[in-house]
C-alpha cells in the first residue's frame, strides 16, 4: 500500500484555489522508486496541471521513463477518472497492462489499466512511414 499512502499524503499539498478539488497521484517505476504529484492550478489556466502529470514530471526529472503502477486519489463520491491528456501521458510511459488504481478518500478503489483508460492509443508505431 506504499503507493496509496504516498498519493494520499501528496494530495494534501495540492494548490487548488480555483476548483478546491485536491488530487494526489503516485507512481512506481521498475526500479522501485515512487514519484508523486498533486494538482497545481493557475489564475490564467484554472484547470492547471493534473496530479498525474505532476507525478510523471517528477519521474522524468529523476531520470526515469517507465511506469510500473499508478495510484490516484481524490475526495469524491466515486473514483475520479484521469483526464484525456493524462491518459495519453500515462500511455507514453506505461505499457497497456500497467495497473491504475483510482481511489476516494473514503476508501473506495477502482482498479483499471492504461489500455482500458485509452483504448486504441496513438503511439510511435503509427508514425512508421514518416
Ligand atoms: N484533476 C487531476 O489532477 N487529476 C484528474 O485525474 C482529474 C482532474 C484536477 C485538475 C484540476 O486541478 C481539478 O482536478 C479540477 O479539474
Amino acid at each position: 500500500m506504499e503507493l496509496a499512502k504516498a498519493a494520499r499524503a501528496v494530495r494534501e499539498n495540492a494548490y487548488v484555489p480555483y476548483s478546491r478539488f485536491k488530487v494526489g497521484a503516485a507512481l512506481r517505476t521498475p526500479s522501485g522508486a515512487v514519484h508523486v504529484g498533486c494538482n497545481v492550478e493557475n489564475v490564467a489556466y484554472p484547470e492547471g496541471t493534473c496530479a498525474e502529470a505532476g507525478a510523471i514530471a517528477a519521474m522524468v526529472a529523476a531520470g526515469e521513463t517507465e511506469i510500473a503502477e499508478v495510484y490516484v486519489i481524490a475526495d469524491s463520491a466515486h473514483p475520479v477518472p484521469p483526464c484525456g491528456g493524462c491518459r495519453q501521458k500515462l500511455a507514453e510511459f506505461a505499457r497497456g497492462d500497467v495497473k491504475v488504481t483510482l481511489a476516494t478518500l473514503d476508501g473506495a478503489e477502482l482498479a483499471t489499466t492504461v489500455a482500458d483508460l485509452l483504448p486504441g492509443a496513438f503511439g510511435v508505431a503509427h508514425m512508421d512511414r514518416a
